[in-house]
């Protein structure tokens, strides 16, 4: 007689999610984790009382209200509205491009000016067929800006030259011509009240959990336990790299404690230029406008991924996505396994588009 009737292998918004749902239809489920705490990337640390963000700054945006209503009735979300700066070789811009960045970096006063300026660098360069990442951002904002504010701060997060990146990787680049430094269109976005902890320890109410637990250690043990396995993890690893390895980004985050109430007056600033080894600092509390007396910085430095890190983006260039096909071909052979979530979807997804897709395959699995 199995134990279970799912066994979760991953504890981030995909299995929590996936666990609420099949626990709310009075399913039995374990959800093991291999990191010591739940949550996946949104966990975070407390800190001198500010929740640190530990896998990276996690701002929660959305257009669909459906998502919304569904997370906002395990946690209230405050009104933090995501706005960027961009420093660059010590001069600070707002971002997205918008007229504030506009007056900063040529003192222009009207969306008409600035139209004019950033059309007169776009015809200069006359560039007509993009060929790479470089080429595609100066045909579609000009020189200025795409010298200060993005070809080195590119260059640091993928460790390569704007010229040998591809041009898929810059689609769009909205400039704005209001002064709005809201970063994101969507029409909610916010921080759960008292953090992301609360909304996971929410979802997984009720649900036995074992954390530091790796599902590969004992698979087969874990296997015979349930009727059913829904995996988070790598699909690679998942049918032990068969195919091949996918590929990663990686980040490495340094945190400090400062004997300081406010260290940049902002939750998130890029550092654009070359010289800074680092690509942006996080400073926590400005998440949820705290008032604590000490505050907690990270500073964060793109790296190379090994199997050492933590696999953060995944590279979608043709070797990899080739590789993933195969994975996911096997995957939609299996009859008793549902794979989901960033890692076995080798996908970047956003917290609101992983709890869709979870809610999607909840959907599947109990409405046929
Ligand atoms: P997630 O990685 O969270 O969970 C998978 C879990 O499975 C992990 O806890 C892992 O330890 C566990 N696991 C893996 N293998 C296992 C095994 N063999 N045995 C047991 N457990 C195993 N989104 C957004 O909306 N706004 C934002 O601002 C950001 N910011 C952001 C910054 C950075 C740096 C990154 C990398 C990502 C973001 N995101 C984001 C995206 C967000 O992190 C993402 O959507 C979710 O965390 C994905 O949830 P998953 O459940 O898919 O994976």
């Amino acid at each position: 007689e199995l134990k279970y009737d799912y066994l979760i292998v991953g504890s981030g918004l995909f299995g929590s999610v996936f666990a609420h749902e099949a626990n709310k239809r009075g399913k039995k489920c374990l959800v093991i984790e291999k990191r010591e705490h739940l949550g996946g990337n949104v966990h975070c640390e407390n800190i001198e009382g500010i929740n640190v963000h530990k896998y990276g700054a996690h701002i929660f945006h959305t257009n669909d209200k459906q998502i919304w209503d569904y997370v906002n009735s395990f946690v209230e979300f405050n009104r933090f509205t995501n706005s960027p700066l961009a420093n660059y070789k010590g001069k600070l811009y707002n971002l997205p491009f918008n007229m504030n960045t506009f007056y900063q970096m040529w003192g222009v006063k009207t969306p008409e000016e600035a139209k004019k300026k950033i059309e007169e660098q776009i015809k200069e360069l006359d560039i007509d067929n993009p060929k790479n990442l470089e080429e595609q951002a100066l045909s579609l904002v000009g020189r200025d800006i795409y010298e200060a504010l993005i070809k080195e701060y590119t260059e640091k997060q993928w460790g390569r030259p704007a010229t040998e990146l591809p041009a898929f990787i810059i689609k769009r680049l909205p400039v704005r011509f209001t002064f709005d430094n809201n970063y994101f269109k969507d029409k909610y976005q916010g921080i759960p009240i008292g953090g992301y902890n609360k909304l996971i320890d929410k979802l997984l109410a009720g649900i036995e959990c074992k954390v530091g637990v790796d599902f590969f250690k004992e698979r087969g043990a874990w296997e015979r336990l349930a009727k059913k396995v829904v995996f988070t993890g790598k699909i690679d690893e998942y049918y032990g790299f068969e195919h091949g390895r996918l590929e990663y980004r990686s980040l490495r985050f340094e945190s400090s404690v400062l004997n300081s109430d406010n260290f940049q007056g902002n939750a998130v600033i890029n550092y654009t230029d070359k010289e800074t080894p680092y690509t942006r600092i996080i400073e926590h509390k400005h998440f949820e406008f705290g008032k604590q007396d000490k505050t907690v910085i990270t500073k964060e430095y793109p790296q190379e991924w090994n199997s050492l890190n933590e696999p953060y983006y995944p590279i979608n260039d043709d070797k990899n996505s080739k590789t993933f096909t195969a994975y996911r071909k096997r995957a939609e052979s299996e009859s008793n396994v549902i794979f989901g979530g960033r890692l076995a979807e080798y996908r970047y997804y956003d917290m609101h588009q992983v709890i869709g897709s979870a809610l999607v395959a909840v959907k599947k699995e109990f409405d046929g």
